[in-house]
């Protein structure tokens, strides 16, 4: 469809009229009160992909599919009912309308990573570094070649090397510590039999201090342990309770204990150093905002939701998970 037409009156009355009972569905699911905790913040923007809770200075931090960087502040004294706002910190101008995707905080280093990528055409993908006191920019490294790729999210090691997850081609882009592209790791382990599970591959990475990497596969829901000590060693890691499907955001609540979030957020616990594990809990929040990644604060769990609401203010939602 040209995109002249998308902003035709006729079109725009067509929307509104097919979008009439999803609205008032979703107005009464907005009025519900959630039963946990919720930071609302009012945002510039209609989609956040990821928020990450920056501890040392109170604040959330979060990414725009309008691409860039921004935070939201948490005063000492929190009011519920007052939303917060967000302060526009990372704009990188010759980006274009790539957008901002997972993003993770390297606190030896005081910066933050942050994933960009071309959503629609999948031709740009790249991952940035910036000053978490400053926001200068420490390095901003293109990863997407020829391939067709979706760059996702992305998870920082000891030495502060990046791994980048492409949600296209089921592959992970290593990156040293002052931006250099080091390597792709590949595995057959990483392409699922059936075909159309590979629609959405790889996508939510973290690293654990033991040395390994644990990395989400959306539509298989399959979850991989990446061995760094033993050459980028790839094994599935059996989940009784699983697969994780539709599985997006990962984050470690303790080293035994792994947070899966998406449409239903999964607490995931292993005994066995991520050979095997099992699902122990389960959430499903405020569904119709869509349910992306999550983030750690003061050792509770929340997760980040994708889609802002509300007039004239758009505001977003980040929701406890009672885990
Ligand atoms: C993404 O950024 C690259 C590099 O600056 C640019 O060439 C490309 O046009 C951008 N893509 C979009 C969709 O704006």
């Amino acid at each position: 469809m040209a995109l002249s037409s998308l902003f035709s009156p006729r079109f725009l009355a067509f929307i509104l009229l097919l979008s009439a009972i999803p609205v008032a569905i979703i107005v009464s699911l907005e009025r519900a009160q959630p039963a946990t905790n919720v930071y609302h913040y009012h945002s510039k923007g209609w989609l956040r992909e990821c928020s990450k809770w920056d501890a040392d200075n109170n604040r959330f931090i979060v990414s725009f599919i309008e691409g860039g960087l921004g935070v939201v502040p948490v005063p000492e004294k929190e009011d519920s009912k007052v939303p917060l706002e967000e302060v526009t910190v990372v704009k990188e101008l010759n980006l274009g309308r790539n957008s901002s995707f997972g993003l993770t905080i390297d606190r030896t280093r005081n910066r933050v990573l942050v994933v960009y990528a071309d959503v629609l055409g999948h031709r740009f993908g790249a991952v940035g570094a910036y000053d978490l006191s400053t926001w200068n920019r420490i390095f901003l490294t293109q990863l997407a070649d020829d391939e067709k790729s979706f760059a996702n999210d992305v998870a920082v090691d000891a030495k502060g090397n990046a791994y980048v997850t492409d949600v296209k081609a089921s592959k992970i882009w290593k990156v040293g510590v002052d931006g250099e592209l080091l390597s792709i790791i590949r595995n057959p382990l990483f392409i699922p039999k059936e075909w159309y599970k590979s629609f959405i591959g790889l996508n939510g990475i973290i690293y654990h201090p033991d040395g390994f990497l644990i990395v989400v596969q959306t539509l298989s829901g399959t979850l991989f342990k990446i061995d760094l000590t033993k050459g980028e060693e790839v094994k599935v890691i059996k989940v009784a309770g699983g697969p994780l499907l539709m599985g997006d955001g990962l984050e470690l609540l303790s080293p035994t204990k792994l947070v899966v979030s998406g449409f239903v957020s999964r607490l995931v616990e292993s005994s066995d150093g991520w050979n095997s594990a099992s699902v122990v809990a389960k959430f499903s929040g405020i569904r119709h905002r869509i349910a992306t990644t999550t983030t750690i604060k003061d050792g509770k769990v929340y997760i980040n939701h994708a889609a802002g609401m509300g007039y004239p203010r758009k505001k977003h939602a980040i929701v406890e998970a009672p885990f």
